[in-house]
């Protein structure tokens, strides 16, 4: 199978809302996709599986730090490497702007997620406790930091 990754594009949105919506129990819906391309500071890429929209991964960019905001890869296509296609590339965009760090939350009970971030150097620095809902759960916060 081959993986590619190139920037969001508009015309993705209706299978990349519909990749939201088998993922998450409170999914970003088109218009939030959308929303990104109003802002200069969001970066969003999404990987093609031979073709087939597979997942998404991006960022805003604040101040010099990247916050990641969405990682998901389609569940028929989970645990092939396509997340971590998605973390190098989104990892590799951020330097060349010359991020800070990255940042992330992640439910703590989200095993395939942590592992996914520890392998590209993610560390956790502490936990918000109930910032999820549907169910309430923890927050695990992890960095990627390049400055003391
Ligand atoms: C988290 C997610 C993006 C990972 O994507 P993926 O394409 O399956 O990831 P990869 O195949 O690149 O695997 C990355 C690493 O995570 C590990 N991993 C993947 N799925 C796993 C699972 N179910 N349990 C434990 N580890 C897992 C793999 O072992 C892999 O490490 P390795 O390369 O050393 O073997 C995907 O599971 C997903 O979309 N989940 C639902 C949405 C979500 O929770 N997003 C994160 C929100 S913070």
């Amino acid at each position: 199978m081959e993986i590619t990754v190139r920037e969001l594009r508009e015309e993705d949105i209706p299978r990349l809302a519909e990749i939201e919506a088998e993922s998450f129990s409170m999914p970003w819906s088109a218009k939030d996709f959308q929303e990104l391309f109003t802002h200069s500071y969001c970066r969003y890429i999404v990987a093609l599986a031979d073709g087939e929209l597979a997942g998404s991964a991006g960022y805003r960019n604040i101040c010099n730090e990247a916050n990641i905001d969405n990682v998901v890869v389609a569940p028929k296509f989970r645990n092939i490497g396509i997340g971590s296609a998605l973390m190098r590339e989104i990892i590799a965009m951020g330097e060349a702007e010359h991020v800070e760090g990255f940042t992330l939350e992640v439910r703590v009970s989200n095993t395939a997620a942590l592992r996914l971030y520890e392998k590209f150097g993610f560390v956790s620095e502490g936990i918000r406790p109930g910032f999820y809902e549907r169910p309430r759960e923890d927050a695990n916060i992890m960095w990627k930091r390049y400055t003391i």
